[in-house]
């Protein structure tokens, strides 16, 4: 980032005291000139407002904090933009319509159908939560109308995220409208801004694109209302001067926690600074406000590193772990799914026969896939039965009951697939309640997988779905998962309830993904231990606000490992191991120990037919999930390192470092398996993470029967060595997949 000299005038603020887990409030003024400057600070970093002298929220600063904080008011005297558009590009929440013509954060219309805005500062508090989280907050005021804008800066210090939101109060009479209703507007200073995104479909998410950017705007954004991810996950990198690499560079990772529509408007000004808007798509959602009432956006949540990728994406598996994933610092079930073992084609006998597959394979939990209810239209392909959530009493005569008491019997945990914010038109819950499905009554219906949306703006609507699930646990209270699918998108886009109640149709969006949390937060208050996935048809949600109810999410129907390889290689920037759903089939006809091994890197599960396992795959499997009940604690828990990248080198290398990092494992895979590939194991790899005076012995684990492995035990490294030189995994044509157990040697 540019860097700017300073020179103190005057300081009137400093915070002196640690309120260890109290909330208490203190003011913090900081004026330097007459002007308030409030620095948000991490442990590293530093977001610091300034009012100009209208009172203007402004961004003056973001990147590594000063020792002295009072040294950030002088900022803006180093800043020599002098033309008449100087000092509105970086405002800290941009309003339209008065004097600002870049791109806004906040763009409304009055009650009396003026459309000017202006946010003007009035004060800021901060409050310390605990040792480690503050929360700032700016009060803005529009100085004609009164409707108010509160910023939110919430602080984790320690791990280096800025979690950023607004809140909207209407302080008019009547009604206003937000045609634009930004979570958070930021500004950097540097020499070139380098930008990654993702693209994708099903099963292709998570795609990765890095581009320059250049002047004018770029926007990232979703449209699809549901499964919002399907195209692109709201989630990115922006990398300053030059693209960051894993251990150098200046990084910006941001996601936007909303299950929604979102916009992300990176907008490079004049000056060649970058203006950042990011917040809920406002495509077709005006949004309207009555008197008294107020809006909270979505939480954009960012981390910086003056590091690389690698200290950034550790941040926030830091943060999510503690403080946003459900159970993030809990543990997994294994599981053996039978999805792609059966699809729709089962019965009890069939089920009962894979409980004792699943324990032969030694894992947790059978998880009961789509399939098993509806009896009218019985749901035995994806065209019928969705909505009718009674078991089919041909395939299930005995109902789940049976099958869970049944499995405990055959000594795993029985888990059960959902569909529950979903209809097909050939089911009884259409019939009954057309009223309920997201649809334009004068215009032919469009499906996506054969399937309509149910309008969880409806408060009726989420009563039936959190009834789904409630009457589920109420028979059943030893189920022990639920993984809930959303595979359809929005089309139609209209409301017979709003429509009833008098609400604008504008509102469908948000209120749909409102009354998806409200289901949640009920599902939650009353089960707030079961884990849950959270799947879309694959990767079509992934996000830190879903997160915040379900334990993991399923990133895309596509298991071929190599594919997972970089999908997953991409997914682990932005979430952490434990929260990330791997599983084994026979989507490839890779070797099973390279599936099996790519499939370790995250949740690890299984989707195959166990009775058609060979002896070897078989004891090779049994053999892995102890394996993986051995290290998953470093796996879920541990630091992520990205060792070699797949989209640099004929290989891919990660590793996983536990705190105390006397244990470690690394993983290695070939990607590019031309013959005589002799890049790939022809220089070792550099561990990372690991103490340097420590000293390790290397074992290589996982290992398909009847092979040895290359790598001699008998060796002992310093951890400077394994680091500087780095350890040779010996991965090549015969070795496609190989595992090291890396542990101090004693
Ligand atoms: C899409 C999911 O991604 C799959 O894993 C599976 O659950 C199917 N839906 C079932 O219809």
């Amino acid at each position: 980032m540019k860097q700017f000299g300073s020179h103190i005038r005057s300081s009137l603020f400093k915070s002196k005291i640690i309120f260890l887990f109290l909330l208490i409030v203190i003011a913090v003024p900081c004026v330097s000139q007459n002007k308030t400057t409030i620095p948000v600070e991490t442990s590293q970093n530093a977001l610091v407002l300034q009012m100009d002298k209208d009172n203007h929220p402004l961004i003056i600063y973001f990147g590594k904090k000063l020792s002295n904080s009072a040294e950030y008011a002088t900022i803006p005297g180093q800043v020599l933009q002098h033309d008449g558009n100087a000092g509105i590009y970086n405002s800290a929440y941009t309003p339209a319509g008065s004097w600002s013509l870049v791109e806004p954060a906040i763009r409304l219309t009055h009650a009396d159908g003026n459309t000017s805005l202006d946010l003007l500062y009035i004060n800021h508090q901060a409050k310390q939560e605990d040792d480690n989280i503050s929360v700032t907050t700016v009060l803005l005021r529009d100085p004609v109308y009164n409707s108010e804008v509160t910023l939110y800066y919430k602080v984790y210090k320690r791990e280096n995220v800025i979690e950023q939101w607004s809140v909207i109060v209407n302080k008019e009479k009547k009604p206003i409208v937000l045609n634009k209703y930004a979570s958070a507007n930021l500004y950097f200073m540097a020499g070139d801004y380098y930008l990654r995104h993702y693209h994708g479909s099903w099963a292709s998410e998570m795609k990765p694109e890095e581009t320059k950017l250049t002047a004018g705007i770029k926007v990232l954004d979703s449209k699809l209302g549901t499964r919002a991810n399907l195209y692109g996950p709201p989630s990115f990198m922006v990398s300053f001067d030059k693209p960051a690499t894993e251990d150098e560079g200046k990084v910006l990772l941001g996601t936007l926690a909303w299950t929604g529509n979102y916009q992300f408007d990176f907008e490079m000004d004049s000056y060649h600074n970058l203006r950042l808007i990011s917040g809920i798509n406002s495509f077709a959602s005006e949004y309207t406000l009555n008197p008294g009432q107020e809006f909270k956006t979505p939480s954009f949540i960012t981390t910086y590193s003056e590091h690389g990728t690698g200290e950034a994406s550790r941040n926030l598996h830091n943060w999510a772990r503690k403080y946003r994933l459900l159970d993030g610092q809990g543990s997994r079930l294994t599981l053996l799914n039978n999805w792609e073992a059966t699809y729709f084609d089962f019965d009890e006998t069939k089920l009962t026969g894979l409980f004792k597959d699943a324990k032969k394979l030694g894992v947790d939990m059978f998880l009961l896939d789509d399939g098993w209810f509806a009896n009218k239209y019985p749901r035995n392909s994806d065209r019928a039965g969705l909505g009718d959530w009674q078991e089919n009493v041909k395939k299930l005569p005995h109902g789940i009951g049976y099958l869970v008491k049944e499995a405990k019997e055959a000594g795993v945990k029985f888990g059960i697939w959902l569909e529950p914010e979903m209809v097909n038109p050939k089911s009884e819950l259409y019939e009954k309640h057309k009223d309920w499905v997201i649809r334009q009554p004068e215009r032919p219906e469009h499906y996506f997988r054969n399937q309509l949306v149910l309008d969880l703006s409806n408060p009726e609507v989420q009563n039936f779905v959190f009834g789904v699930v409630d009457s589920l646990f109420i028979k059943n209270p030893e189920l022990a998962f639920i993984k809930w699918d959303c595979n359809a998108v929005i089309y139609n886009a209209n409301s017979a309830y709003l429509k009833k109640t008098n609400q604008p149709q504008t509102h469908l969006y948000v209120d749909y993904v409102r009354g998806l949390y409200k289901v949640l937060e009920r599902v939650r208050a009353k089960y707030p231990k079961v884990p849950m996935m959270l799947c879309s048809g694959g990767g079509g949600r992934a996000d830190y606000e879903a997160l915040k109810y379900f334990t993991e999410f399923w990133p895309s129907d596509d298991t071929d490992p190599l594919e997972r390889i970089y999908m997953q290689w991409e997914y682990s920037y932005f979430f952490p191991a434990i929260a990330t759903c791997n599983h084994i089939t026979d989507w490839s006809s890779m070797p099973l120990k390279y599936r099996t091994d790519v499939a370790m890197t995250g949740k690890m599960g299984y989707d195959i037919v166990v009775s058609k396992l060979g002896e070897s795959d078989l004891q090779f499997s049994q053999q892995a999930v102890a394996n993986y009940k051995s290290i998953s604690d470093i796996i879920w828990h541990g630091d992520e390192y990205r060792l070699a990248s797949p989209w640099e080198k004929p290989f891919a290398a990660l590793q996983f470092v536990n705190n105390s990092k006397d244990k470690a494992i690394v993983f290695a895979y070939l990607t590019n398996f031309r013959f005589m590939n002799t890049t790939t194991s022809a220089t070792p790899v550099q561990f990372k993470g690991l103490d340097l005076q420590k000293k390790y012995r290397i074992k290589e684990i996982n290992l398909y029967p009847g092979t040895t492995s290359t790598i001699t035990t008998d060796t002992v490294y310093s951890g400077e060595y394994l680091m500087t030189v780095g350890f040779n995994p010996d991965v090549n044509t015969r070795r496609t997949s190989v595992i090291l157990q890396v542990d101090e040697a004693r």
